[in-house]
Order: structure tokens, then C-alpha cells, then sequence
């Protein structure tokens, strides 16, 4: 019997160490160990392609894969965030530095045509938010970079919401 309850709390001991230690996962966001890019659209690129996969990432909160989207972007969106953005998504006190959003944009049939991507870089453009914007296309080419006008000029709209239209962040 007495050996028994040994086993048992044994078991108990070890699960209950195996939640704790997930749970502290959770709690703490384990970015890649490779420091992110700054503001270089060909660095950002191989950064979120190579060293932290943004297919890896988590999906915009209550979003799924392949949702409608709007103009200019694409009919269907597939958005990913990584854990500095999704963090901030859940805390709803503005998207923390660090926090990047790549956007798939796919036409109405699926095909995909083009990678959006906001990343936020302490200081790059306190007068948009410190975003760094980024359209790719789907070979990785940058087709747009930087303080981009027409990407700012559009996002402004939502400028409370720290310039993001998908979801509540504040
Ligand atoms: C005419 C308005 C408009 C322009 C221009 C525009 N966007 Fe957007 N963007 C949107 C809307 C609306 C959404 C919400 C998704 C949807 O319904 O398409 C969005 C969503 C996004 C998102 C997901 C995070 C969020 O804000 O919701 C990213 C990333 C993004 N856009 C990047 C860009 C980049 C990069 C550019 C410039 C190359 C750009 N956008 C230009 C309207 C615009």
C-alpha cells in the first residue's frame, strides 16, 4: 500500500510539475534567441522566414486561416502574430515593441499574393506609431518598405487603436 501511494505521488508530483512548467511557458513569451532585424525589409525577411518561422506563429486572436478580407489587401487573409503581438493583442495596452504582424493576402481562389507586415521598432517613427511596414511579394522580393505614405496614410484611420484595423489592441 505504502509503495502504492509512493508511485502515486510520484505521478502527481511530476504532472504537477509538467503544468507548471507549461504554464510558465505561457507566461513568459520565448521570442527567438537571434535578435530581431531593426528596420531592414531584407534582414526582417529572412528573420521571419529562417530564424522565427511567422508560420509558426500565433494566428490573430479569433481569427482563422484564410478569412475575408477587404480592399487593398486581399479577399482572404490568413494573419500571424508573434509572441511580443500576441501578448500585446491579449493585454490590450497598445502592440509592444517588438511586436511584428505578417499578413497573407490571397485572392478569392486561394492563390497567395503577397506578405504584409508591420513590425514595431522603439523609436523608427514616433509620428506613425514606430511601425515599419513591409508589403512582400511571394518570393520574398520587397515591394514596398519603410515609412510607406500610402500604408500610413490608410492605417491612420485607426490611429487610436495603434493603427491596426483586425482586432482591438487597447
Ligand atoms: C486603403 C487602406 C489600406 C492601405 C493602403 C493599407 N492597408 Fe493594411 N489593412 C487595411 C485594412 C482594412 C486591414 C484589415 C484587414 C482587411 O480587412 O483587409 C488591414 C490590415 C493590415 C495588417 C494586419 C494588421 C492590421 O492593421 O489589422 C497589416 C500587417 C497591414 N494591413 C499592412 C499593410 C501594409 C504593409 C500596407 C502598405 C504596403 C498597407 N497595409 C496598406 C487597410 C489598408
Amino acid at each position: 500500500m505504502k509503495k502504492i501511494l509512493t508511485v502515486v505521488s510520484a505521478v502527481v508530483f511530476i504532472l504537477g510539475f509538467g503544468f507548471t512548467a507549461s504554464a510558465i511557458h505561457d507566461i513568459i513569451p520565448s521570442e527567438s534567441q537571434i535578435p530581431e532585424p531593426g528596420p531592414n525589409a531584407e534582414k526582417l525577411n529572412e528573420y521571419i522566414i529562417k530564424y522565427d518561422p511567422y508560420r509558426a506563429w500565433e494566428l490573430w486572436p479569433d481569427k482563422g486561416r484564410l478569412y475575408k478580407g477587404a480592399a487593398p489587401h486581399g479577399a482572404l487573409l490568413t494573419t500571424f502574430v508573434n509572441n511580443a503581438g500576441y501578448f500585446s493583442i491579449k493585454k490590450k495596452k497598445g502592440m509592444a515593441d517588438g511586436s511584428i504582424i505578417a499578413k497573407e493576402n490571397y485572392t478569392a481562389d486561394k492563390k497567395f499574393v503577397a506578405l504584409s507586415v508591420m513590425y514595431k521598432i522603439k523609436g523608427y517613427n514616433p509620428a506613425g506609431g514606430d511601425w515599419f511596414w513591409v508589403k512582400y511579394a511571394p518570393d520574398g522580393k520587397v515591394e514596398a518598405a519603410g515609412k510607406v505614405k500610402g500604408c500610413i496614410d490608410c492605417h491612420a484611420k485607426m490611429k487610436d487603436n495603434d493603427y491596426i484595423f483586425t482586432g482591438k489592441v487597447k
